[in-house]
């Protein structure tokens, strides 16, 4: 099953491009959901037909089915993450906690869309898709998004660490709960273990290279290149793979024969948004383009007209990527590796990082890096948990950061 998700500024059009590959597709033969997270449900709007949060079917002509469903993260919020929120509440109250601040303790940030995206996992995975469509919200948003199941993992590791989950009744004795909270705490644990299940899941999916891809809809409007530039690095940053660029709403040229005042607005435009393309031509992924439609391209036969300025005979999912090169490594660049002279060397591949502002901190056991204005908290590897970091440079697109043991740990 291919998943590619549709990502860009608010407008541009993601909505529509999203419905109009998932209809081509269905209209090749290929089993298809086009699934939206946007509150909004304006894929509806785009498709003419009433979704819901299971997929509905769309009739395509002359094709296999196009299915549709939007996810309700409200009616998800109160369902699954309520209930894990009560088990805390009460076993945090159990063990003292004033109620406000355990309250305070259950809000887990982003939990809302979080909770949107592993539905599209579940319909994703549930179905007969051979191809899922995911019309994301905008750009910012989606990275935030794509960055939560890593940064909750995290969070939820710290508050409650596996190993300590294993050991049944240990959470109850730390909170100095009695004997009759066991049973709950053992179904806290459970949706814990439920929970992180998810999260690992979720990664796991967007960071398979030849499954998941993700296209950036932009309309070709000055200053757009270099904001597009920074999204795809932003996007590299979290280890994600951005398989093409699509410029939406692109002009005709001109017939001679148009002249007046509309000619000259019509040559005008159009020689801008091919400046434009050129500038976005140079950037490292492939762009496609989508003419601008007299009519505003709703239901089936508009969107496939659409699809065919956007691909042509070419196939909208046709290139799988290659397994993902690994984000980080880790190497060694002296020593043995167990002397206290090593030093290692962590290398994030990160393209166009070079072009903006690169930040880096080392917080604990972790290092947030900021770049293309979007920042990731990556887990450092064990070993480097016991060095210091002795400096910092980037090779290419390669950020590497060196480091060489604390004497004060390395020995432990
Ligand atoms: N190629 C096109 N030609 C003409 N109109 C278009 C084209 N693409 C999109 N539109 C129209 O532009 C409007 C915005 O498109 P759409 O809803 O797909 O954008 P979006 O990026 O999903 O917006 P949002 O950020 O609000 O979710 C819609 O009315 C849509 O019909
Ligand atoms: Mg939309």
């Amino acid at each position: 099953m291919r998943v590619v998700l549709f990502t860009g500024k608010g407008g541009v059009g993601k909505t529509t491009l999203a419905a109009a590959t998932a209809a081509l597709l269905a209209r090749s033969g290929r089993k298809t959901l086009v699934v939206s997270t946007d509150p909004a449900h304006s894929l509806g709007d785009a498709l003419e037909a009433a979704l819901g949060s299971e997929p509905v079917e769309i009739p395509v002509e002359g094709g296999g089915g196009l299915f549709a469903a939007h996810v309700d993260t409200r009616a998800l919020l109160d369902r699954s993450w309520g209930r894990l929120q009560g088990h805390l509440r009460t076993l945090l109250a159990g063990a003292g906690v004033d109620e406000l601040v355990a309250d305070e303790l259950t809000v887990l940030p982003g939990v809302e869309e979080l909770l949107a995206l592993g539905e599209v996992r579940r319909v994703a995975e549930t179905g007969p898709w051979e191809v899922v469509v995911v019309d994301c919200g905008p750009t910012a948003e989606t990275l935030r998004l794509l960055g939560l199941p890593e940064a909750l993992s995290g969070y939820l590791e710290r508050l409650f660490p596996a190993h300590r989950r294993a050991v049944r009744g240990l959470l109850a004795g730390l909170s100095g709960a009695g004997r009759d909270a066991q049973p709950a705490w053992d179904r806290t644990v459970d949706a814990l273990d439920a929970l992180a299940e998810q999260l690992g899941g979720l990664r796991a999916m967007l960071a398979d290279h030849t499954r998941t891809s993700i296209r950036v809809v932009l309309t070709p409007e000055r200053v757009v290149a270099a904001e597009t530039r920074r999204t795809l690095t932003a996007l590299a940053l979290h280890g994600l793979r951005v398989d093409g660029l699509v410029a939406n709403r692109v002009l005709p040229t001109a017939p001679p024969s148009l002249r007046g005042p509309a000619g000259r607005w019509l040559r005008e435009r159009h020689a801008e948004q091919q400046t434009v393309l050129s500038e976005l031509a140079a950037l490292p992924s492939p762009l496609r383009t989508a003419d601008h439609a007299a009519a505003e391209p709703t239901g089936v036969p508009a969107l496939l007209e659409i699809a065919r300025s956007l691909y042509g005979d070419a196939d909208p999912v046709a290139a799988a990527g290659a397994p993902a090169e690994p984000l980080l490594q880790v190497r060694r660049t002296a020593g043995t590796g167990t002397s206290i002279e090593s030093e290692f060397e962590l290398v994030l591949h990160l393209p166009g990082a070079a072009d903006g502002p690169l930040d880096l901190a080392r917080v604990g056991d972790e290092l947030a890096v900021t770049a293309g204005g979007t920042r990731r908290i990556v887990a450092l590897p064990s070993v480097l948990c016991r060095c210091t970091v002795t400096g910092a440079r980037l090779r290419g697109d390669d950020l590497c950061v060196a480091f060489a043991p604390d004497p004060a740990l390395w020995l432990r």
